[in-house]
């Protein structure tokens, strides 16, 4: 027996980082899991390593129309959701002075409205014990500088959190917020690239932020995230889990 034999799980943003560990720790765990992305190829790639239990199914989630999609064809494979992590998400680098519309709209369009729609859109097919798991940011504690839309998009999702686990408790169903600190992923490689610096340089800097003194890695998300879609998290809804380091706790 593995823990989610039987289960059925949709995780966004499965084609890179956490996403992508999140999906293959569900998929080892047994459940059928399907992934979503815009870039099919490295979806394809994600499922296929995920196992035979994963689904590739391609969706932008700043789009309702794509969602509409992918709940089509869960619901075409008698499937319901006992999981859903709203994950994908997307930074900018954009100080006050600099900030333009069009950063804005990309940034709340994919990391809020996107997880907006993705909930939104999975309700109907959600379990009476359904886990629903949103994607925060330790940034939206800080003043980072440059990171203000970002921080901002990530603060909405924290505050939806709460009000979607009150409004989903009646259901029996849970809503939880992971907030990861400096995890090493592809996100953050870019951003080291925009800053002008090497992947190891700025994993050495962001690291070197928390009192374990070094980036996490997807996999310590996914093992989170494994607990909040189970029955062990059975009492827990409306909170936020932190995967920092440290960074903010100590
Ligand atoms: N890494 C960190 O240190 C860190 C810290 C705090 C929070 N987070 C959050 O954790 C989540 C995952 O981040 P990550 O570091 O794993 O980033 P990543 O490696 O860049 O992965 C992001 C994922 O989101 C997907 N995505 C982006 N825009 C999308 C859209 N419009 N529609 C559908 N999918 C989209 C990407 O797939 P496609 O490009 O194929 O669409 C990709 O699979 C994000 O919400 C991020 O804000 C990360």
């Amino acid at each position: 027996m593995h823990p989610m034999d039987g289960k059925t799980a949709l995780v966004t943003g499965a084609s890179s980082g956490i996403g992508r560990a999140v999906a293959k720790r569900f998929a080892d765990d047994g459940a059928r899991v399907y992934l979503t992305g815009r870039r099919k190829d490295e979806l394809e790639a994600a499922a296929e390593e995920a196992g035979p239990g994963a689904v590739a199914v391609p969706c932008d989630v700043s789009r309702a129309a794509d969602l509409d999609h992918v709940m089509d064809v869960i619901r075409g494979d008698g499937r319901r959701l006992d999981a859903v992590v709203a994950n994908a998400g997307l930074g900018s680098l954009a100080g006050l002075a600099d900030a333009t519309e069009e950063e804005f709209d990309l940034t709340f369009g994919v990391n809020t409205k996107g997880t907006l729609l993705t909930v939104q859109k999975s309700l109907p097919l959600l379990t009476g014990t359904a886990s629903v798991i949103l994607l925060g940011s330790t940034t939206i504690y800080q003043g980072v500088e440059g990171m203000g839309l970002y921080a901002a998009s990530k603060a909405a999702i924290r505050s939806l959190g709460r009000t979607w686990a009150a409004e989903l408790a009646p259901r029996g169903i849970r809503v939880n917020v992971i907030t990861p600190g400096p995890i090493a992923t592809p996100a953050i490689a870019r951003l080291a690239e925009m800053n002008g610096q090497s992947t190891e340089a700025f994993h050495g800097a962001l690291g070197a932020q928390t009192p374990l003194n070094r980036m996490g890695r997807p996999e310590e998300v996914a093992a989170l995230a494994a607990f909040l879609a189970g029955p062990e998290s059975s009492f827990i809804t409306g909170a936020e889990y932190f995967v920092d380091g440290g960074q903010l706790q100590v």
